[in-house]
């Protein structure tokens, strides 16, 4: 049993402090707010994340997991400090450090022991060594220590699987020893290790989620092409998938990427590279076309409705950035609602678990109890979040509550032919041929590719 400090109780911090307490560690998690670490003693989790509750009700009743706001506390008998605090953007979209810098601060100050110091957060290639240099000057007096980059690759709303399912773990150090420390943590996990410098771990992590954020550029850009040339966007990404070089995932065409990730990191990698007077081109077009997959939804809805947004009733179904996650962070449904309403729409929502958050976030956003209230008299309904309840969804009831039959499918979630028959004036991201009911013969042509999609996107061989 090792001795691990996790400092930040945010979505990180909170992973990685109960997957590790399941691996058999003793971890404390530590959070400057008072309010935070007496919710989590009370067993109260403040986020959304499946599986977390229970898996934190486990550990800390095994022993293994314990919440402070004293860094005393948590360094007493630690031999690791991961630090998982925010990385906000910052004005000029770099990456807010204040966080990193606070509690790297309170480390230093406290630390009376050799400590290996983590770095979970995403942070600006180099922040390891500030880490370490910062360090070096707050502490009292001289104590050894090293600084090791371990990037997370977890999703929210798959969070504990993808750590226990880790694709690989990257450590980044300029101390071999403290990296296979660090690595010997990670052994249960039996995913490849790779050992690098600190900056390597630094880059590879804003490389990888540049790289996953350009995918769902691109194929967004597809979908906008598709569109025109009356090709399926859903059939060209299976079609391309099936390809080992290319693979499967990450090609879901829609309202584009949000959450707290990849915006904020697209954006700071390409303030990391102005500031080194590169010009990261196909970064910014990530991110044009990422904010035109938004104004995608707006456009198609406006023309649907005779060219004015005026005292339409909307209803955005799905307001979370993604399924499985009450974030809202970046979320394209709480954008495309502000936009609608700048038209003078009449915009109402509903989520599985985000309205609360969305209630405090957007107070003139109206929120409906069920998706069967929310399509109550609506001139158009605009799915925003692919959860999988609305898969389910009674769409033949959908369409009797409505005022007129329009449905935008901002997460291609249902079947343009299904919908067609049922009555909708169905439109989906680059969709081509298919969004239009009466293509019988292009769709019968696609058909048996289409048997080899589940209802995900996977393709099955
Ligand atoms: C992302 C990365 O996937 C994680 O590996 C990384 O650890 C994390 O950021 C992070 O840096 O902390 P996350 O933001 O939780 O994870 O969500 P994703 O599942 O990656 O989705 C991001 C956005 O892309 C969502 O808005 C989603 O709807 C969108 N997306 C995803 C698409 O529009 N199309 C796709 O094919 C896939």
């Amino acid at each position: 049993m090792r001795h691990i400090a996790v400092a930040g109780t945010g979505y990180v911090g909170l992973v990685t402090g109960t997957c590790f307490a399941n691996l058999g560690n003793k971890i404390t998690c530590i959070d400057i707010s008072e309010e935070k670490i007496e919710m989590l003693k009370r067993g109260e989790v403040p986020i959304y994340e499946p599986g977390l509750s229970e898996l934190i009700q486990r550990n800390v009743q095994a022993g293994r997991l314990h919440f402070t706001t004293s860094y005393e506390e948590a360094l007493r008998d630690a031999e690791f400090v991961f630090i998982c605090v925010g990385t906000p953007s910052g004005v000029d979209g770099e990456a807010d450090l204040r966080y990193v810098r606070m509690a790297a601060e309170s480390i230093a100050r406290t630390m009376d022991h050799p400590l290996i110091i983590v770095n979970k957060s995403t942070v600006p290639v180099g922040t390891g060594d500030w880490v370490a240099d910062i360090i070096t000057r707050t502490q009292p007096k001289p104590i050894d220590f090293a600084v090791v980059s371990c990037p997370e690759f977890l999703k929210e709303g798959s969070a504990i699987t993808d750590f226990m399912n880790s694709d690989r773990v990257v450590l980044g150090s300029m101390n071999p020893e403290a990296a296979d420390k660090v690595a010997q943590l990670h052994l249960p996990l039996r995913a490849p290790i790779i050992v690098t410098d600190l900056r390597t771990a630094e880059m590879i992590k804003y490389a990888s989620n540049a790289f996953l954020a350009t995918r769902i550029s691109f194929i967004n850009e597809i979908a906008t092409i598709c569109e025109k040339l009356g090709a399926d966007v859903r059939e060209v990404a299976a079609g391309m998938g099936y390809d080992k070089r290319i693979g499967p995932h990450f090609l879901n065409a829609g309202l584009g990427y949000g959450g707290s990730c990849f915006p904020k990191d697209v954006k700071a990698l390409e303030h990391m590279a102005l500031v080194q007077g590169s010009h990261p081109s196909l970064l910014r077009a990530v991110m044009d076309i990422n904010r035109d997959a938004r104004r995608w939804a707006v456009i198609t809805l406006r023309k649907l409705l005779g060219g004015r947004l005026n005292g339409k009733r909307i209803g955005l179904l799905g307001l979370a950035f993604k399924p499985n996650t009450d974030d809202l962070r970046e979320s394209p449904a709480m954008e495309i609602g502000h936009l609608l309403r700048i038209e003078g729409a009449i915009v109402s929502g509903y989520d599985p678990v985000s309205m609360h958050g969305a209630a405090k976030l957007d107070p003139e956003l109206s929120l409906a109890a069920s998706p069967y209230e929310l399509a109550q008299d609506l001139d158009a309904l605009l799915i925003c979040t692919e959860w999988d309840e609305f898969k389910h969804l009674d769409m033949t009831r959908i369409h009797a509550g409505m005022a007129q039959p329009i449905l935008v499918d901002g997460r291609n979630v249902y079947d343009p032919i299904q919908m067609g028959r049922i009555g909708f004036i169905y439109r989906g991201v680059g969709r081509g041929q298919t969004s239009s009911f009466v293509e019988e013969d292009a769709i019968n042509m696609i058909t048996p590719l289409r048997n080899l999609v589940d209802a995900n996107g996977a393709v099955s061989t």
